[in-house]
């Protein structure tokens, strides 16, 4: 009840602070030229989702450490992991890591290597107890300072990348970095050593979306070429990091390059997918996105490939757009609307459903 009463009062905060810049239709504001999704682009929005969605199986010890999907890597009553007209690479994932945060700290996880798709895959999960990260919400902006320092302040300095000015982000998602372990980067080196010429793939759903973002950061930082790929990814930034984030992945030039060639580029960069209602990526309002965004239209499942747009670098004024803020009864009714924050191809805030 103590939590419910926080997030209404949470969300009642919000919406006042939205109320001026929803509502903006993107369609009117700017003629974006059509992105066709192809069968590609969605089969890999699927199976990240669904990546996503055994992050969770960890709650219940269910991930194991050294064991491809079919051999019990995750469990074999989802059929993702043991049926191969499911999944065709149930004998090729193979799950290597399972990190564990301390208790109510963010960076839960597992590394898997992919030999079919030639992906290592770095996932987190959203959150074990189901609302406690609403406590995390604190408004304040923290300063940014990156985990990987040394190597940041020397890039800099070099000038392969630009300073990070007045970068702030959200306090609660800033004590990620303070508890990341170098033993993950040296695990990470270690899968690398082996496998270099595997694409390094961060992703992650809810909090574990803004977990993926500043781990994905972190491996930018330390030389290897990441995508990041997040779903119901609340707002984290202020404008600052926004635009050092956009330079670092490259977000400008790969939506140029995306809207020239008519279809998407699913190979590098950073892209947020977010759901239709889903109010959790519009809040906090105070901060911003960051990537390329990609839009299921449709509430209910199934989210087919005509379901998906892409709309690329979405501007200030143009966010929250698909968020229809309306009555109060409404609003009582469906709460944060938590079927459109936990239904993202599939359903990929439990462990049980695919
Ligand atoms: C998996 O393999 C690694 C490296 O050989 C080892 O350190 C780790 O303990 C193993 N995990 C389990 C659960 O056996
Ligand atoms: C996609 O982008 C990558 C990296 O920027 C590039 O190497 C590759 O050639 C691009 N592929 C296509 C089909 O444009």
């Amino acid at each position: 009840m103590k939590h419910k009463l926080l997030i209404f009062l949470f969300y009642f905060v919000n919406l006042f602070c939205t109320s001026n810049t929803t509502n903006i239709p993107s369609s009117t504001t700017k003629n974006i030229k059509t992105v066709e999704i192809q069968t590609e682009t969605y089969d890999r929005l699927v199976y990240f989702s669904k990546m996503c969605a055994i992050a969770n199986c960890i709650s219940y010890n269910q991930l194991k450490e050294n064991k491809t999907l079919a051999e019990g890597g995750c469990p074999q009553h989802l059929k993702f992991c043991s049926d191969i007209n499911a999944n065709k690479a149930i004998h090729d994932i193979s799950i290597e890591t399972v990190i564990l945060a301390k208790s109510h700290e963010l960076g839960t996880g597992y590394i898997a290597i992919d030999h079919m798709r030639q992906v290592i895959a770095l996932v987190f999960r959203g959150s074990s107890t189901r609302w406690d990260w609403f406590h995390d919400l604190r408004l304040n902006p923290s300063k940014y300072k990156p985990f990987s320092l040394d190597i940041y302040d020397e890039k800099v300095k070099k000038g392969e990348i630009s300073e990070c000015v007045d970068c702030k982000l959200h306090a609660g998602f800033s004590k990620f970095l303070d508890t990341l372990h170098g033993k993950f980067m040296d695990e990470l080196d270690n899968i690398f050593q082996k496998h270099s010429d595997y694409k390094l793939v961060v992703v992650g759903h809810s909090l574990g979306a803004a977990v993926a973002v500043l781990a994905g950061i972190e491996f930018k930082l330390r030389g290897f070429e990441p995508m990041i790929i997040t779903y119901a990814q609340p707002k984290m930034f202020n404008s600052g990091m926004i635009e050092w984030i956009n330079e670092l992945f490259e977000s400008e030039n790969l939506d140029y390059i995306n809207k020239e060639k008519g279809f998407l580029n699913f190979t590098s960069g950073y892209y947020r997918i977010v759901h239709k209602n889903d109010f959790i990526t519009g809040l906090p309002a105070y901060f911003r996105h960051a990537g390329l965004q990609i839009n299921i239209k449709k509430i209910m499942l199934p989210h087919l490939i005509d379901d998906i747009e892409y709309n690329g670098l979405v501007l200030a004024n143009e966010e929250n757009n698909q968020v229809e803020f309306q009555t109060w009864e409404r609003l009582y009714k469906d709460w944060l609307h938590l079927y459109e924050h936990r239904h993202y191809f599939v359903q990929v805030n439990e462990c049980d459903y695919i």
